[in-house]
């Protein structure tokens, strides 16, 4: 089994997002029994706080399944829980090298790196523009489980 954590700062906009889009695609993959996903934010400051609405429209409008929940933090102790942790933007990305002491074994990912876009998903928070979060996290997505299939042998 192989473990996922999708990361932004408040785990209300992006990372719920990118977490359901991609339990979604390995559903549609028969993966869900090889894959385990969780999200979490890299801040306390959303913690217990609900979806933020503009992630929950852009996941009807796409027909995506998601379940309520509330907002959750990383701590320490969730660097050996597990093997991926995959960071909408930069900040995300050194917020996460400093709570898990650089990184030993490699774990952070930035979500567009995977694809040839290469760069931040921008934080709706700010943007207000969830439609651009939710096409930009589709493509990362996409490119994040052909990367795994590769990667994992599925
Ligand atoms: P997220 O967006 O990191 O995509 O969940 C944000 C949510 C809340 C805040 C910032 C970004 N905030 O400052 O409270």
């Amino acid at each position: 089994m192989i473990r996922i954590c999708f990361v932004c700062l408040g785990n209300i906009c992006r990372s719920p997002m990118a977490e359901f889009i991609f339990k979604n695609l390995i559903e549609q993959e028969g993966l869900e029994n090889k894959i385990f996903i969780e999200s979490k934010g890299t801040s306390d400051e959303e913690f217990g706080n609900p979806i933020h609405h503009g992630t929950i429209k852009e996941l009807k409008k796409h027909h995506i399944p998601y379940q309520n929940r509330t907002a959750k933090y990383l701590k320490k102790e969730d660097y050996h829980k597990f093997d991926y942790f995959i960071g909408m933007d930069s900040f995300n990305c050194q917020s996460m090298k400093q709570l898990f002491s650089d990184d030993p074994e490699l774990k952070i990912f930035r979500l567009l790196d995977f694809s040839p876009l290469k760069k931040d998903i921008a934080d709706p928070w700010y943007t207000n523009n969830f439609s651009l979060t939710y096409e930009e996290i589709e493509i990362g997505c996409k490119y994040l489980l052909e990367y795994l299939i590769k990667k994992e042998n599925f």
